[in-house]
């Protein structure tokens, strides 16, 4: 087999990146908010609900800093498409394996932005029975909120930029960069 050219093929280092918040940063970060919800948690056994797909990567480095009893659950919905404009509309792809009745939630995304997917998530999981509920995001956009939304962990409030990288994707590429970066246009 033919060895690809590393230097145009690289999507680590790609030229039509900048990166935004690099991975020591982002690990510093997340150890931190880790310890605060497992301060927060204590004598508690929250279950953590990672939206899909975009959360995924904060899940796995968040729940390894949290020094608790947790579960974990799943839940894709479907808000953007393939591009980089919200339609609005939020649609449970795939729902959780497990009941909320009396859990305490704490739900993992990787980016408040116009605030519909969580607004509506917290709306369902309400009225699912769970005993309370709080919001965990990796990356915040105040400037592009449509609905209010509170989170109670917030990692880092960045500018009304199009992000990718550390389960970010546009079009579904990027997910895997260590870092966060923005797609120069
Ligand atoms: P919201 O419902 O508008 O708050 O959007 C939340 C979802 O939109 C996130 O879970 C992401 O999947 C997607 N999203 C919003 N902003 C960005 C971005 O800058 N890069 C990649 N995905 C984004
Ligand atoms: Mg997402």
């Amino acid at each position: 087999m033919q060895e690809p050219d590393a230097a145009s093929t690289s999507e680590f280092n790609s030229p039509n990146l900048e990166v935004l918040i690099d991975s020591q940063q982002l690990q510093k970060r997340i150890r931190e908010m880790g310890a605060e919800i497992t301060r927060d948690y204590a004598g508690r056994r929250p279950e953590l609900i990672c939206v899909l797909k975009g959360a995924s990567i904060f899940l796995s480095d968040l729940a390894r800093s949290i020094d608790l009893n947790i579960t974990f659950d799943f839940i894709a919905v479907s808000t953007y498409g393939k591009g980089t404009n919200s339609t609005g509309e939020v649609k449970i792809v795939k729902d959780l394996d497990e009941p909320l009745e009396g859990r305490n939630i704490i739900l993992v995304e990787d980016i408040l932005d116009t605030g519909l997917t969580l607004s509506y998530l917290v709306n369902n999981f309400r009225s699912r029975g769970a005993t309370s509920i709080r919001i965990a995001t990796l990356l915040n956009k105040p400037e592009r909120r449509k609905i209010k939304v509170d989170a109670d962990y917030v990692g880092f409030d960045i500018p009304d930029k199009f992000v990718v990288g550390y389960g970010l994707d546009f079009a579904e590429r990027y997910r895997n960069l260590p870092y966060i970066g923005v797609v120069k246009v």
